[in-house]
């Protein structure tokens, strides 16, 4: 089966900061489990590089927009090795093949009857490329993110009829109701849809800087019709020669975060529908990281860097940070302390230490060969359908969770090891049956964590299975006992204390 998934692509308006990391690396946990179990998975992420919020950004660099954007997306394509995305493609909007299926797509849904000419007056926030109305204002008519005073606005421009879309999309959510994720996302999405719906301009007539509208060369679209298409403008030449689309639309997976929800959930299945084309199967809606209490963004200043993160902690730490003292799909706070807290007496003493000393007495008592015995009926059974348990979580990208129960389980066998005490069994002859037992268990353990944390910490688990001599992370071998390791080596420390900043 295909598989594809994405995130949102980011504005060049300003440097990457963790929460375009937290998306992308959300995205990249799914696209990872997936692929382990065979399926054909196609992970896109990319940059939005056009509209008024780049333009300004520009402007106040004194820089043409075309320079910002070239400049900025050379960061976020930088970001993605570091943090270990796995993506297949980095689309940039201001690829010239994007432009060309966007003006095609567009075309027709204005030839399908669902464009027309109008005039525009309302509230305008240029931070967000986004039309507020009367209700959403802040006191002084300001905005509600941003918190900058809004200008009315009123411009010629041709609209899309979202409003005829008010019924399908209701009927949408009701045949649909995994469309959107988490369900108090779906909701929200729904209670939006059923307020009603207003047509929207789909085109700007001020601003240069975008996709030239083909029947009206004075204006350009309005950039979220610009950027939503990328997930399907990308399939058409990510790879030289060859179309994509048939192989992976519609999307299996958009990875969102909760403030671009009205765009994903109304907008873009309204546009998808107009244009005739099939609409994605699930939306992920997930929450903000807040430090502070607010939300993490370069305009409100309290950005934490994730190179710097990784520079410190490394990638993996990062990986799992984000996923383990929030839930995906949730808001929750970060910081440094709990950042260190967390590496410390998880990763560092829990993970950390079981792969040292399971690998390490191997080593020592049975000169690194894993024993050929029967495996510790209990501690299987504490693994049994821990796969499936693990698949079907993330297939609702319930990414939290997911880690929850392979985290119990590296917990449980650190409890079999206080509990079985193999250093006092060595120390006896007539137990050595046991000692073998027991090594055998651990490793087999460890060896299923391995496999199945490997989405989430793909590095230290390169590393732990280099020392166990084994790099399969195949979903068919995360089934405990379903592969027998013959010879183990002592692993490095997998997360070495961190130097203090
Ligand atoms: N360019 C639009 C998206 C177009 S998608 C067709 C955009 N870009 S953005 O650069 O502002 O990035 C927004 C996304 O980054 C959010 O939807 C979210 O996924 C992620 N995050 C940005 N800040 C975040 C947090 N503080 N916490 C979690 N995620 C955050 O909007």
């Amino acid at each position: 089966m295909s598989f594809y998934v994405t995130t949102p692509i980011y504005y060049v308006n300003a440097a990457p900061h963790l929460g375009h990391a937290y998306s992308t690396i959300g995205a990249d946990i799914l696209a990872r489990h997936q692929r382990q179990r065979g399926e054909d998975v196609f992970f896109l992420t990319g940059t939005d590089e056009h509209g008024e919020p780049v333009a300004l950004a520009a402007d106040n660099e004194g820089v043409t927009p075309r320079e910002l954007a070239d400049r900025n997306a050379a960061r976020f394509q930088e970001l993605m090795p570091r943090i270990n995305a796995s993506n297949d493609f980095f689309i940039r909007t201001s690829d010239p093949e994007h432009h060309a299926k966007v003006q095609e797509i567009l075309t027709r849904v204005k030839d399908n009857g669902h464009v027309y000419e109008g005039t525009y007056e309302g509230w305008y926030c240029p931070r967000c490329a986004d039309f507020k109305t009367d209700a959403e204002l802040e006191d002084g008519n300001r905005c509600p993110i941003h918190h900058i005073e809004l200008t009315r606005e009123t411009e010629d421009n041709w609209f899309f009829r979202l409003s005829t879309f008010e019924e399908p999309l209701k009927r949408l959510y009701e045949e649909r109701p995994d469309f959107v994720m988490p369900r108090h996302r779906y909701n929200e999405a729904l209670s939006f849809i059923r307020g009603g719906l207003q047509d929207v301009s789909l085109t700007r007539a001020k601003i240069r800087w975008g996709v030239e509208v083909p029947w009206d060369p004075e204006q350009v679209f309005y950039v979220w019709f610009d950027a939503l298409l990328n997930y399907y403008t990308a399939l058409s030449y990510a790879r030289e020669g060859e179309d994509l689309v048939d192989r992976f639309w519609p999307a299996t997976f958009h990875v969102i975060g909760k403030d671009i929800l009205k765009f994903h959930c109304v907008f873009w299945p309204a546009m998808l529908m107009a244009a005739d084309l099939p609409l994605p199967e699930h939306v992920f809606v997930h929450g903000y990281l807040l430090m502070d209490g607010e939300k993490m963004s370069k305009s409100l200043g309290n950005v934490l860097d994730p190179f710097e993160v990784m520079d410190r902690f490394g990638t993996d730490a990062l990986r799992f940070y984000c996923f383990r003292d929030v839930t995906f799909g949730q808001d929750g706070s970060v910081s440094t302390t709990q950042f260190e807290a967390r590496y410390e007496t998880e990763l560092a003493n829990e993970l950390g230490n079981l792969a040292s000393r399971t690998t390490n007495m191997v080593a020592r008592y049975r000169d690194g060969f894993v024993p050929e015995v029967e495996l510790d009926a209990a501690l299987a059974a504490s693994f049994e359908g821990l796969p499936e348990e693990v698949a079907g979580l993330l297939d609702r990208a319930d990414i939290t969770p997911a880690l929850e129960a392979i985290w119990q389980r590296v917990r449980r066998l650190n409890a079999y090891v206080a509990d079985t005490e193999p250093w006092q069994l060595a120390k006896d002859d007539s137990r050595a049956g046991e000692l073998d037992r027991a090594l055998a268990s651990l490793i087999e353990g460890v060896r299923v964590i391995a496999v199945l944390l490997h989405p989430y910490l793909p590095d230290t688990v390169e590393k732990l299975q280099a020392a166990l001599g084994t790099d399969e992370v195949e979903y068919a071998a995360a089934g405990f006992g379903a592969r027998r390791l013959e010879r183990v080596e002592k692993v490095e420390p997998l997360f070495p204390r961190f130097a203090p900043a």
